[in-house]
């Protein structure tokens, strides 16, 4: 009988499943009320006295074999059971999910878009690769026009004539050939100018255009349109327009906001006047109009145009324009708070 337990040892041991209910029934047929132990239990009853204990011992060693082996095998099934569930275990602490960041340029872009949305603006694109017409000569600069030379142009082809939009005044003029007025339009983008890449200026940056086009539009409804922009945009209520000149606008000026001699980085980006140029703006020039099919006797109107980049800087306090261009993610992660 000592032999036959032992060799039964050895089968528990080596014994394998690949399934749950094979071990459930490997647990009846050992463990079970009719199982191979409980016969052997019954026969020990009738072993000699002096076979007793090595029987008795062998016989325990068996009994704790089979146990262990089904809590084995139970055990492993049920963690892979778990581990191929989707939720896995689900008192476990979660992963840590990274909050993500708008772009700078897209927060302030929005905003812009937000505060002229009140005032019953649309919103409109352009493509970046323009034609000459509507970059330049539709806009009243027409081929060997002086002012050509403000805007450091990226001709990619002569004929057909192709070139990088140099502003988003391009969608001025493609707005109006497909739109009739009463307008009220604004043209987020980006441009491009041949330029030295420095702290202050890139090749490569984003405007938004603003048209307005309407029966008795005056130089006043730009003005009070402006405050309104400035005041909600900056909190600032003061602005003035200095006289200037774009060949699209006639008479043409540059927009100031009064920021203020408050703290030392006020004084730096004011230097130490406490204006600051945000924008270029004018009464839409009767030519520009009339290149686009639209009565100047008719209609009046005025545009405007600002650097976004320029409006973050000022408003996040960024040092060097390159900064929104390097993806760096210890700069736009400082952006995680605003929406
Ligand atoms: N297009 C001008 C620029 O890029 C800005 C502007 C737009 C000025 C509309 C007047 C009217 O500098």
């Amino acid at each position: 009988m000592l032999d036959k337990v032992k060799e039964l040892i050895g089968d528990v041991k080596a014994f394998n499943a690949s399934t749950k209910e094979e071990v459930e029934q490997f647990r009846i047929q050992y463990l079970g009320s009719k199982g191979v132990l409980k016969d052997l239990f019954n026969d020990f009853k009738d072993v000699e006295n002096h076979l007793k204990k090595d029987i008795g011992q062998a016989l325990n060693q068996l009994r704790g074999a089979a146990t262990d082996k089904v809590n084995e095998l139970k055990n492993s099934f049920e963690n892979t059971a778990e581990s191929k569930s989707i939720y896995g275990d689900l008192t476990r602490p979660s992963e840590p999910i990274n909050l993500g960041a708008r772009h700078p340029i897209s927060i302030v872009r929005n905003q812009i878009v937000e505060v002229f949305d009140r005032i019953g603006f649309t919103v409109s694109e352009g493509p970046e690769i323009e034609d000459d017409w509507h970059n330049f000569t539709a806009l009243n600069l027409p081929e060997y026009h002086p002012a050509r030379d403000m805007q450091d142009t990226f001709f990619i082809e002569k004929d057909p004539d192709l070139l990088l939009r140099t502003h988003t005044s391009s969608v001025q003029t493609r707005y109006m050939e497909n739109n009739t007025p009463p307008i009220r339009t604004l043209s987020p983008g980006r441009v491009f100018r041949n330029e030295d890449i420095s702290a202050r200026a890139h090749c490569i940056f984003h405007q938004i255009e603003g048209l307005y086009i309407d029966t008795d539009v005056s130089f006043a409804d730009l003005k009070q349109t402006l405050l309104y922009f400035t005041k909600e945009m900056f909190g600032k209520s003061k602005i003035r327009l200095r006289p200037s000149y774009f060949p699209f606008t006639e008479p043409s000026a540059e927009v100031d906001i009064y920021w203020g001699l408050e703290t030392e980085t006020d004084y730096k980006i004011t230097k130490g006047t406490g204006w600051l140029e945000i924008m270029g703006c004018g009464m839409v020039d009767p030519n520009v109009l009339k290149n686009a099919n639209i009565d100047p006797t008719k209609y009046s109107g005025y545009a405007f145009g600002m650097g976004i980049e320029r409006i973050a800087m000022l408003l996040y306090q960024i040092p060097d324009i390159r900064m929104f261009y390097e993806n760096d993610v210890r700069f736009l992660e400082q952006f995680k708070s605003v929406l």
